[in-house]
């Protein structure tokens, strides 16, 4: 019987909460496909901050490498908004990003069948179903670029960030899209400012190189900004997006919305083989923290991605799809709760998903 290591993040705000009933699910698929989880768990963001100073401390990478995979919550809150950037949260899950090499991020933007007509976009746009795959490259790019203070030259104080791509990573992120794209519809529309931005047009250069290895795939290419419009206008056009880190964290919020709610959207970050960190893409949300209203499911649809992506167990991950599938038809947290289902608190949520497995 396959045992399975994973670190748990549970993080800040409504992290722990999720995280407990992502838990849940796990363990009674677990029963149900016959596999074993151990569990262990490490500080990161503000509750490390407070805990020890610091967002990420070693301990938390090291214990992050030392299982099959992770499982976050979510970070950050006003109680840490003023520190400054190195010490934010925010900074922990940009290091553990970069530490275990996490650098391929896939966002799926889906449409749950019950969930049908909650998108804010028209009915006969959206047509009720969607299903985009958003590759977002997440270790490199701006957000790990060089940056600083200096005197502008007209005497003022200025601040400077670096977007910088090399081959290799634009190729690697690539054959992760192409190759996603061939288990799907066999389409890759490639994200870039390569009308202004030099790394973009080696973004876009490399992307068509690599295309040649997969003849099969169509592939197409969109600047952010109309690739931005075109998400609203005709969301169905897509397939599978890839993109730089900070094109990929603007679109893929905006794909989220057009799937009707941000409560829903799971998310994996792999490195190269099978290790990768699962975390729902919504966030902490201190406002709502420890009433027992927030909406699981976006945690436990990322347990499904690992079952699917590190742990090679797909039948249980489908298995949880269809009983978040199924719960869903009579049960909703109040953030998607409607007119004809029953409203259930964060752990009651967790239960029936069990139940529906
Ligand atoms: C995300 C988040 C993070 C990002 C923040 C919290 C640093 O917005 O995962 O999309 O910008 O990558
Ligand atoms: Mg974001």
């Amino acid at each position: 019987m396959s045992n399975y290591k994973i670190t748990l993040l549970k993080g800040d705000g409504i992290g722990p909460e999720i995280v407990d009933e992502a838990v849940k699910v796990l363990n009674k698929t677990a029963e149900k496909f016959n596999f074993t989880v151990e569990y262990d768990e490490a500080l990161m963001g503000g509750c490390a901050i407070d805990a020890t100073g610091m967002p990420l401390p070693q301990e938390t990478i090291d214990k992050c490498k030392a299982s099959d995979s992770v499982l976050l919550g979510a970070v950050g809150g006003p109680k840490w908004d003023n520190l400054p950037g190195s010490q934010r949260p925010e900074a922990g899950l940009l290091g553990i990003r970069g530490a275990l090499g996490l650098f391929a991020n896939l966002r799926p933007s889906v449409i749950f069948e019950p969930l049908q007509g909650d998108s804010p976009i028209k009915d006969e746009i959206i047509g009720g179903k969607l299903d985009i795959m958003i590759v977002r490259e997440l270790t490199g790019g701006i957000y790990f670029g060089k940056r600083g203070r200096c005197d502008h030259e007209n005497g003022t104080p200025a601040a400077w960030d670096t977007e910088m791509y090399s081959e290799l990573e634009v190729e690697r992120i690539a054959r992760v899209a192409f190759d996603m794209a061939m288990k799907r519809n066999k389409k890759v529309t490639s994200v870039d400012k390569a009308n202004v931005l030099e790394s973009s047009r080696l973004w876009r250069e490399t992307v068509i190189r690599v295309s040649k290895d997969y003849p099969e795939v169509e592939l197409n290419h969109l600047y952010v900004d109309n690739c931005a419009m075109q998400l609203v206008r005709n969301p169905r056009q897509f397939d599978v997006i890839v993109t730089s880190n900070i094109f990929g964290d603007i679109l893929s919020d905006e794909a989220s919305m057009i799937a009707g709610s941000i409560g829903m959207l799971a998310s994996a970050s792999l490195a190269e083989g099978s290790f990768g960190l699962y975390e729902p893409i919504h966030g902490s949300a201190p406002d709502i923290a420890g009433q027992g209203i927030a909406n699981p499911l976006a945690t436990i649809l990322s347990v499904a991605m690992m079952l699917r992506y590190s742990l090679n167990q797909p039948e249980a991950a489908d298995a949880i799809e269809n009983a978040v599938n199924e719960t869903l038809k009579t049960y909703r947290t109040p953030d998607i709760l409607s007119a004809d289902t029953k409203k259930v608190s964060c752990s009651e949520m967790g239960d029936m998903v069990c139940a529906a497995l």
